[in-house]
């Protein structure tokens, strides 16, 4: 056998910049990539792709069918973010966003995994009092290929009554039990507790989940259950935010209470996202990874956005879908010791200034090869 053989196959990932600022953090992530085939000895093959925007500007759709084929062959996905002004014409028959709900649903990727850590070094940073946010350790699993982004009908018309509009919110029992299952396997794996969030008082659909998670949640008896109502939901967020764990919404009331979340570390720009889909036979798992954050056309080109968020969701590909769980700690420890050495992006405002998104990248990679 010759020596290229015995090599490990290189693990494929197809990367999407999409639009805004997604290009710069996307090339602070694969610098960090880099840093780590180099130190652990790793080999990745880095396939860069159209999404969004720039994908409808490149080829007239927001994604297309063999950009899908190319991510559903890869080992992982990442992707920066996608929407802007320049396609926001509310009668535009194509949106960028159109091609991440594709992607998503294409590659059947249900659970959407959003960690929210508070790191001691930016308690202070928050615009919560830091005794409320210290210790804040929650990982928010949002189901993702399901709910109102999905139901049908979903549109827009006019009759004798003037302009209406409907969307569908509408879950299927699997739908629910497949996420609410890793929600309860997750939790194990941490602090064994999950609150659930829903709108029982109002919502059928709601009244499904809620029926559906308590019935799962007696499969986990270690685990402890709680359920707790979307806008109560929202007050304990910045109230008493370390006292949540795993937390299980459905696809609307986690995107919304996960950009509330986001504050309490400081910034939105901080944090990493998994979309997982499940396992294949052969043990692989679908897998996007994206910051939670969006394109912040406001700054893109600047070289101002904070590509923590993005380098950390490369943590979790590491993880997730590469299982190098090694190689994903060496990540997190750098962000944590860079962050902790005070350097700051401007979402932050550093100790001497903000510095940009190369450098803060650069200085992450640095501490990956020491
Ligand atoms: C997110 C974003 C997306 C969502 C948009 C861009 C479609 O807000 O990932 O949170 O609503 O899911
Ligand atoms: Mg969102």
């Amino acid at each position: 056998m010759s020596t290229t053989e015995t090599l490990a196959a290189p693990s494929r990932i197809v990367a999407f910049p999409g639009d805004g600022v997604g290009g710069e953090v996307m090339t602070a992530a694969l610098g960090v990539l880099d840093a780590v085939a180099e130190k652990f000895g790793r080999r990745f093959q880095v396939e860069d792709r159209q999404i969004g925007g720039a994908a409808i500007d490149a080829y007239g759709t927001p994604l297309r069918r063999e950009d899908l084929e190319a991510a559903r062959a890869a080992d992982a996905v990442l992707l920066g973010a996608v929407g802007g002004p320049k396609w926001d014409d509310p009668h535009a028959s194509m949106r960028p966003e159109q091609g991440l709900l594709r992607i998503r649903k294409g590659l059947g990727l249900f659970a959407n995994l959003r960690p929210v850590a508070v790191s001691p070094a930016l308690s202070a940073a928050s615009p919560i009092k830091a005794e409320i946010v210290a210790g804040t350790d929650m990982l928010v699993v949002r189901e993702l290929t399901g709910g109102i982004y999905f139901g049908r009908p979903s549109r827009q018309w006019r009759d004798r009554r003037g302009r209406a509009a409907v969307d569908t919110l509408r879950y299927r029992e699997h739908e629910i039990a497949r996420v609410t299952r890793l929600a309860f396997e997750l939790a194990q794996g941490r602090r064994n507790k999950v609150t659930s969030v829903d709108k029982a008082n109002v919502l059928s659909s709601s009244r499904l989940w809620r029926t559906m998670v308590s019935e799962i949640g007696c499969e986990y008896p270690t685990v402890e259950l709680e359920h707790v109502l979307v806008d109560a939901m929202a007050m304990h967020l910045v109230r008493q935010p370390t006292r949540f764990d795993v937390v299980l919404t459905e696809n609307m009331f986690g995107d919304i209470l996960t950009d509330e979340a986001s504050v309490l570390g400081g910034s939105i720009g901080l944090l990493p996202s998994a979309s997982l889909g499940a396992p294949h036979a052969n043990g692989r798992r679908p897998g996007l990874y994206e910051p939670i954050h969006g394109s912040a056309p406001d700054i893109a080109g600047l070289g101002r956005a904070n590509p923590v968020g993005m380098i950390l969701s490369v943590a979790l590909a590491l993880r997730y879908s590469l299982w190098l769980d090694r190689e994903a700690m060496a990540v997190e420890q750098a962000v944590v010791d860079t962050l902790a050495a005070g350097m700051r992006t401007a979402d932050l405002i550093g100790v001497g200034g903000p510095v940009s998104t190369e450098v803060i990248g650069d200085a992450i990679v640095r501490r990956i090869l020491s």
